[in-house]
């Protein structure tokens, strides 16, 4: 029987650093190699998953969404589904449901995320996602947009959600868009939470910062070097301030976690990893972004700078480096949160043992050093940790 985990008590501070993580509801765990992973997509396993990081003290849990196999995941359980089964097994963790515009409209979607947060107690929040393989959509027969268009339409999806879950009650909610269109519309049950679900949204292209600045309440950033983290935040946030909404915007990143006894040991399972590449499934995820990547306007999304190392991890989870020793990582999370990063969004190789691990180890650390007032003052936090993004390639 596993040691209960005791939630480390600044898990309720207001300004803690918060953290998720990917939730394995699509097989092949996530790195896309073939080295062995003790991670399962099925529901079982999932709930394990959700129960123990509740227990350790995460806040959030994000579902992916893929309607065909890509990027190495033959089976896909679907993520609004997923989520709620899961909400149904747990009674803390916040599930992160991932909506694809084109595939879901606004009404289905505001309907379903509205129901949901019903049933679990205002526990449900939204990615909208933009898309990237063109294959799926053509699979089942649906227009694929170029780049600024699909980014275009994920604009409209969200202030139709936030629209239609906010709307009046008298008046309903009316709106006149490109793709969508609605008139005195009245949603009932609204949802529990107020004003609405938290919507989360996230990529690297001026199309997706436009996005995270203008509607959504979170931006999350794949992962990326210091002075990468350091000029999105700054860009999202100028842009957020030309709207007005400068404070509305919160900023997550995807960080891949490789937490052993010792840094080379850390360092060795990640090259491990990376030397496992199903090389097949990563090159043919390469050439579905590149081909979406070369009508973004200033070609820095749809992984532009990234090497095939980098990529055999979704949104490339390496560059944050959280790689080393529980005290190492622990240092680093804290500089990322000087930077004004509110949420780390995880992954694991073997997510059997390295949730619950990560909560006995790595999170009281984190803890511990935002009691002792660090991760507040982002040139002291460099000058401690941030030597490891310049000199260690991941
Ligand atoms: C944290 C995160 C989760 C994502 N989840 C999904 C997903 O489940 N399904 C999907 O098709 N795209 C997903 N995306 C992809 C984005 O919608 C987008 O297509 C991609 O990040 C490329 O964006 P860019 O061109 O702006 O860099 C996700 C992106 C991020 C950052």
């Amino acid at each position: 029987m596993a040691e209960k985990i005791v939630p480390h008590e600044l898990n309720t501070d207001p300004d803690r650093l918060l953290f998720a993580y990917w939730v394995p509801n699509v097989s092949g765990g996530l790195v896309i190699s073939k080295i062995p992973q003790r991670t399962n997509w099925d529901l079982a396993s999932n709930i394990r998953y959700a129960l123990a990081a509740e227990q350790a003290g995460f806040e959030y849990a994000l579902t992916q969404i893929r309607f065909m196999a890509s990027y190495g995941a033959s089976h896909q359980h679907e993520s609004v589904s997923f989520s709620q089964a899961i909400l149904s097994g747990t009674s803390k963790l916040k599930l992160i449901a991932a909506l694809l515009p084109g595939l879901w409209s606004p009404t289905v979607a505001a309907k379903q995320i509205a129901s949901i947060d019903h049933y679990s107690n205002g526990r449900i929040a939204v990615n909208v996602v933009s898309g990237w393989f063109k294959g799926e959509f053509t699979a089942v027969g649906e227009w694929w947009l170029e780049h600024g268009e699909r980014y275009r339409r994920s604009n409209e999806f969200i202030r139709c959600l936030r629209g239609i879950w906010t709307a009046d009650e008298e008046t309903g909610f009316t709106f006149s868009g490109d793709f969508y269109r609605f008139r005195d519309y009245r949603l009932s049950p609204k949802p529990v939470q107020t004003p609405h679900p938290e919507i989360f949204q996230g990529g690297n292209s001026e199309d997706a910062r436009n996005n995270g600045a203008e509607v959504s309440d979170w931006y999350f950033m794949n992962g990326n070097d210091l002075d990468g983290f350091r000029d999105q935040i700054a860009d999202v946030k100028a842009r957020a301030a030309k709207v007005g909404r400068e404070k509305d915007v919160k900023f997550a990143v995807n960080g891949f976690f490789i937490v052993r006894e010792t840094e080379e040991e850390a360092w060795s399972v990640l090259h491990a990893i990376q030397k496992g590449a199903d090389e097949e499934a990563v090159n043919a995820f390469r050439d579905a972004v590149q081909q979406a990547g070369a009508s973004t306007s200033n070609k820095t999304g749809m992984w532009a700078n990234s090497k095939f190392e980098d990529l055999v991890q979704y949104n490339d989870g390496f560059k944050t480096k959280l790689i080393g020793t529980k005290e190492q990582v622990a240092e680093r999370i804290v500089l990322l949160k000087s930077l004004g990063i509110n949420l780390v969004l995880t992954a694991f190789l073997n997510y059997d043992e390295e949730i619950e691990q990560f909560g006995k180890t790595v999170l009281p650390l984190v803890r511990d050093l935002e009691k002792q007032g660090r991760g507040k003052d982002a040139a002291y936090e460099i000058e401690q940790t941030g030597d490891v993004y310049k000199k260690r390639e991941a």
